[in-house]
Formats: structure tokens, sequence, C-alpha cells
């Protein structure tokens, strides 16, 4: 018992089974049914080999929790496995099999559980969304895996590795390994390069299981995503004005705002280009997040005030910054909707944000999308450069096409900055006055 393959699930299948392919790469599209087969696999190779181990890991605990373990595995094991035949350790994120045999969930993001979970031995590796994990941590947990297990008939298991992965850009060190089997450090051809093997899948592979909205969703989304996440082409964001965005780190799933955090609102006004109102709310840590968004075309402002309000709700906020227009500010106004005149300085603000984009040392960021912000992250996949001509240099000046939420979000940045450099202002000249030698 197990799933109904689809096509290139029995491909890819084929390939797992093969006993010289031990380095295995699925990459591919959202939801092209890659997780699904090797979960299956998994599964099997637990219940062949007594005693063995497979690990299930990927770069966070918590995601491997709730994707891998609660939504995965647990729905397979449910679904084909009896149940006297498994049981489930919650704390430990494992499945304890009647003959011995483990599969262990783990996250390689904390170094002491880390350590833990390396210093077993195992006959399956899986690293799952691997483009997020390092090379370093790859090449780790090949060596791991060295376990001796034997199935019924004493042939000893043969050791694999196996990764899925939504395609990124072709520099990936993935990209690299798994798909051209070259070493990204030396740039020489994979010393064990007959033991790689990758399938490559799209989204359309698994359309017999998918919902059909979920496949039109995916056709109608910004080119580049679109090729990653449907069809499951390695794509650069190549001439990107925020080169340094990047979805699996900057967006987000929606979550509740917290009351006391401060909020900000920015609007780039249109009638015929769309008029774009962005929401955006600071955590403790001075991190901004962009919550929501009201963008629409050929409306009167006035409607759209009291859209803004109706949106709002309750919600307070420290400043609304917008485009210059008088005559549009005073509606607003008369709406009840007080704003102050963003600064549109046009390199400074894209510099700005690409401030927030970039990642600190704690691997954090000054800015996150939610999810569900779908004109707001198409519109940061177009935003490009000019190409450089007799006038202008590389850089200088981003292409003026769907760019509407892109100056709001400028907008919004900005006026956080100038009040951060006024807070810090006050709090220098508070010194002075506090400390006497200042004075
Ligand atoms: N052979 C199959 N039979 C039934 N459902 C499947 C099969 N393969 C995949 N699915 C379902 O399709 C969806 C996407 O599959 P998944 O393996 O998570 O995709 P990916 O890992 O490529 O993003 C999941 O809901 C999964 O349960
Ligand atoms: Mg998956």
């Amino acid at each position: 018992m197990g799933l109904k393959f689809n096509k290139k699930q029995q491909y890819a299948w084929n390939i797992l089974t093969t006993s010289g392919k031990t380095r295995i790469l699925f990459d591919g599209g959202s939801r092209s049914g890659k997780t699904a087969l090797i979960v299956e696999y998994l599964v099997r190779r637990a219940l062949q080999y007594p005693g063995s181990r497979q690990l299930a890991a990927r770069k966070c605990r918590s995601h491997a929790k709730t994707s891998l373990w609660e939504d995965t595995i647990k729905g397979y094991l449910r679904k084909f496995i009896p149940a006297h035949l498994f049981r489930y350790n919650e704390s430990e994120l494992s499945i304890i099999f009647s003959n011995s045999s483990r599969i262990i969930i783990g996250g390689l993001d904390d170094a002491d559980r880390t350590e833990k979970i390396l210093g077993n031995e195992y006959i399956t590796v899986y690293l799952n969304e691997a483009t997020q994990l390092s090379y370093q941590s790859m090449q780790m947990a090949i060596t791991r895996l060295s376990q001796n297990a034997f199935d019924r008939k004493k042939r000893k298991a043969v050791p694999k590795l196996v990764m899925d992965c939504n395609p990124r850009g072709p520099r990936h060190w993935l990209h690299f390994v798994g798909v051209r089997h070259i070493d990204p450090e030396s740039g020489n051809v994979l010393p064990d390069k007959e033991k790689w093997a990758r399938v490559n899948f799209s989204a359309y592979d698994n359309k017999e299981n998918l919902p059909p909205e979920y496949l039109i969703s995916l056709e109608s989304l910004p080119q580049i995503m679109k090729e990653r996440m449907l069809s499951g082409v390695w794509r650069d964001n190549e001439g990107a004005v925020y080169d340094e965005f990047d979805e699996d780190t900057h967006v987000i799933p929606p979550f509740p705002i917290p009351e006391e955090w401060q909020k900000i609102r920015a609007i780039d006004f249109g009638y015929t280009n769309a008029f774009v109102c962005l929401w955006g709310a600071i955590d403790h840590d001075g991190r901004l997040y962009i919550y929501r968004e009201l963008y629409k075309s050929r409306e009167r402002t006035r409607v759209l005030a009291q859209e803004i309000k109706t949106l709002s709700g309750k919600e307070k906020y420290m400043t609304t910054v917008a485009d210059h227009d008088a005559q549009e500010r005073a509606e607003l106004e008369e709406a009840g909707i007080i704003t102050k005149g963003a600064d549109k300085k046009v390199i400074m603000g894209i510099q700005a944000v690409k401030n927030r984009l970039a990642k600190q040392e704690n691997g954090k960021c000054g800015i996150y999308f939610f999810n569900d912000l779908k004109n707001l992250l198409s519109e940061i996949y177009d935003y490009k450069w000019l190409p450089a001509d007799s006038s202008r240099n590389a850089k200088e000046e981003p292409l003026k096409l769907n760019d509407h939420a892109m100056d709001a979000l400028r907008y919004m940045v900005m006026a956080l900055e100038k009040k951060e450099k006024s807070s810090t202002f006050r709090s220098i000249t508070t010194s002075i006055h506090t400390d006497g030698r200042w004075k």
C-alpha cells in the first residue's frame, strides 16, 4: 500500500531505488509531488531494513515540525501504515517502527541539536528544501551515512542522500552540485559524479493531485516566480533593483499584528495607474512588516479614502505619508486621513529599502512582507534598473513601469528613516542635558 504515483514520480522512484545512484536531487515546482514521494521512500526503507535510521531534516526545526512532521509524514502514516506498526515520540520528533527502525525529523539551525542529530549514523538522509542549507551542512550530513543495516535476505542497505528544493538562481551551490555535478568551491567535476542523479519536476507533473485553482494561481505569478514555482526552472532575478529580495527570507505568512507595535501608512496616488496604500508595523527590534495593501486603478480618491478607513479599523498610526498631489491629499484630509508629504528621493529611497532587505549577522532582516500582498510582491519582481546607455550609468534609474507599490514602499521606509534619525538626535540631546560633562 502506498501512493499511486504520477508518471514523474514513477520515473523518480526508479532512480531512488537504483543502487548506483546514492546522491539524489529532486528540484522543481511548488507542490509538484517531490516531498510526498520521498516520505514514502523513507517509510519503505524503515520497513525494509530493521533497526535502520532515516533522517529527515531542513533548516529550521520549527518548519520541520510543521511541514514535514505534522503535515506530511503523519498524514502518510495515518493513511497507509497500520497503526500497530509504529509509534510517535513527540518530544524527539521521531517515529519508531515495530522493527526498531526510526525516522527522525530535525532542524539544522541549532548547534547543540545538530550535533546530537549528526552524532547518529543513518542509512538515509533526506534534506528538505535543501537550498536553504549551506554546502557545508550537506557535506556534513553525507558523513553520517554510515549505518550498517540489512534486510531480511541479509542484503546490506545502500546509504542514500536525497534532497529536494524549489529552484533558485543558477549560481546557487545546489545548482552546481545537484544539477551540474560540479564542486562549487573548486569548479571541478565532482569526483563521485556517477553517484549523482537529478529529477526536475514541474507542478503540472502533479496535476492529478492538485486543485485546479492552485495551478491557475501559479500561472498568474510574476514571470520569474512562475518559472521557478510552476515550471521548476533555475532563474536569476537579473537586473532587479531589489536583487537581495528573497521569497524564502522576506515573505512570511500573515500573523495578527500586536496592538502596541507602531504603525505607519504610505500612499501613492493614481487613477489610470494604480492607487496604492501600504500598511506597515514595527516590532520591538525595529523590523518593519508590510502587512496590508490597497491597490486599485480607476477609482475616485474619495471612495478610496473610505476603503482605507474601513481597512484601518481602530488602528492608530504614527504617520501617513503620501505623494505630493495637493488636490488628492486635500480629499483624503476631508475624509479624516491626514497625510505628510513623502520624501521622494528615488535613489536614496531605494538604498534605504535595500538596507532593510539585507541580512544582518543574526540572519534577520529589517523588512518582511506578508505573503498575501499579491500586487506588492509582483512589483518587487518586476522592478528593474534601466540599462546603461550614453546618458546614464547602470543602476542609476529604475524602469518606471508597474512601480506604484514600489513608490509607496520607498515613501514608508524613508519616513521611518527620518523618524529614526530624529529620535537618535533626541536621545543624544537628552544625554547632553543629563550628563554634566557634555554641557
Ligand atoms: N502520488 C500522489 N497521490 C496523491 N497525492 C499526492 C501524490 N503526490 C503528491 N500528492 C499531494 O500533492 C501535494 C503536493 O505534493 P508535495 O510532495 O508536497 O509537493 P512538493 O514537495 O513538490 O512541493 C500534497 O498535498 C501531496 O499530498
Ligand atoms: Mg516539498
